[in-house]
């Protein structure tokens, strides 16, 4: 297969979506694999490197676009992108079109088999392609939260750590799924004193049977995370409900209750955030305040740490890819339901119920797509 990987053009993207690695292993099972010049720049991996690995270079995306059968990307297509996608091509990227209808038609209009990572599912229901970003930003949110903690960023001036004679910081963090276990063991290396919140207690079994006493856990009851959000240093944001808004877990007359110059890290700010005084932010303007808060909430964490993102995601992404590339999209599908899952659009048909749901559009069952 002819797959093509184009350089991301959404503003302040780094990654990209296929590591010289990836190129390697894709070469050695008989495809060719065409890198537009530059698109590992920001994550550090050169031309040269891809040249090294087995790739062509190609000048522009348009070319890329123009001759690949499988296009594979991080980003949703943009505007200028999604005119370049034709019927029988396979594009392989984080789409997100629940929200967004304009790509949505575009992606119909164009006929394009179009394979979301944040739908392709595993065995047991988890998100794969979603997960290494989670991990990424779960393992940020105590390296930024310190920061902001800070006194030139207006924080409390608190070392997360302490040192001997000096206690450490409370660091408290609401939602142990992905993010909120990555955050804890970080925040517990770096000396913190951690609580997780969580209202799975099959997730809090999980966290006190894996962990021990590395950090404490407790049901997020509204009654104790208010008493905990009031005592820490460091509130991280971390609650999921899938498919829909987060939920406000602290409001802001509670921020009257917490100490000056605490920092909140809302993680979950990319669904809504589960803070009411959260809106989202960018890495070139990361922090403000509010009743004397600090609060971080960029929306694409895994973008500071740009290489580091788009290894993970690679790793992640790889066998999907071989299988596509090397089965032809029908029958990697057929032969897996994990990847089926996946399936939003093809020739022309919406066939992910729930963005169907969301758009009020028909759709499709991805096995009658399979059939066409
Ligand atoms: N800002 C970023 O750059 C960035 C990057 C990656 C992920 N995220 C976001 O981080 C959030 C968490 O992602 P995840 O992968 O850890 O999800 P996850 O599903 O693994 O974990 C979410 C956890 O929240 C818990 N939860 C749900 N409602 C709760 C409540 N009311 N109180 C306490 N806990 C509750 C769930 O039981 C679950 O354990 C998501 O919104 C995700 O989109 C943001």
């Amino acid at each position: 297969m002819k797959i093509g990987c184009p350089k991301e053009i959404k503003p302040q993207e780094f990654r990209v979506g296929m590591t010289p690695n990836a190129v390697r292993e894709a070469v050695a099972h008989g495809h060719s694999v065409m890198i537009e010049t530059a698109a590992g720049v920001g994550s550090g991996f050169s031309d040269a490197d891809y040249i090294a690995a087995g790739a062509s270079i190609q000048p522009s995306a348009e070319e890329v676009f123009a001759r690949a059968e499988m296009i594979v990307k991080v980003k949703e297509p943009q505007p200028a992108e999604r005119k370049r996608l034709r019927e029988g091509q396979v594009l392989f990227t984080y789409l997100h079109l629940a929200p967004d209808p304009a790509q949505t038609a575009d992606l119909l209009a164009s006929g394009v088999t179009a394979i979301a990572y944040e739908t392709v599912t595993d065995r047991s229901g988890g998100l794969p392609l979603l997960a290494p970003m989670s991990e990424v930003a779960g393992r940020l949110a105590p390296q930024v939260g310190a920061w902001t903690l800070q006194k030139a960023n207006g924080g409390r001036g608190v070392l997360l750590g302490g040192v001997p004679g000096v206690m450490p910081a409370k660091v408290v963090i609401i939602g142990g799924g992905v993010v909120g276990t990555h955050a804890a063991r970080i925040a517990a290396g770096m000396g913190a004193d951690v609580t997780v919140l969580d209202r799975s207690l099959p997730r809090l079994r999980y966290l006190d049977d894996v962990f021990g006493r590395a950090f404490k856990n407790g049901y997020a009851s509204a009654g104790l995370t208010a008493e905990l959000v009031a005592q820490a240093d460091l509130v991280i944001g971390a609650v999921l409900i899938p498919g829909a808004a987060a939920p406000k877990l602290v409001t802001r007359a509670q921020l009257a209750t917490m100490k000056p110059g605490a920092a909140i890290v809302d993680v979950a700010i990319d669904q809504g955030g589960c803070f009411e005084t959260s809106h989202a932010t960018t890495h070139q303007d990361p922090i403000y305040e509010v009743d004397g808060i600090l609060h971080y909430c960029v929306a694409n964490m895994p973008g500071a740490v740009a290489r580091t993102s788009t290894i993970a995601l690679g790793n992640a992404t790889l066998p999907f890819l071989l299988a596509i590339a090397d089965k032809g999209w029908q029958r990697a599908c057929a032969e897996d339901p994990c990847l089926k899952a996946g399936l939003n659009t093809h020739a022309g048909h919406l066939t992910y119920a729930a963005v169907g749901h969301a758009l009020n559009l028909p759709t499709m069952s991805a096995d009658e797509a399979l059939t066409l």
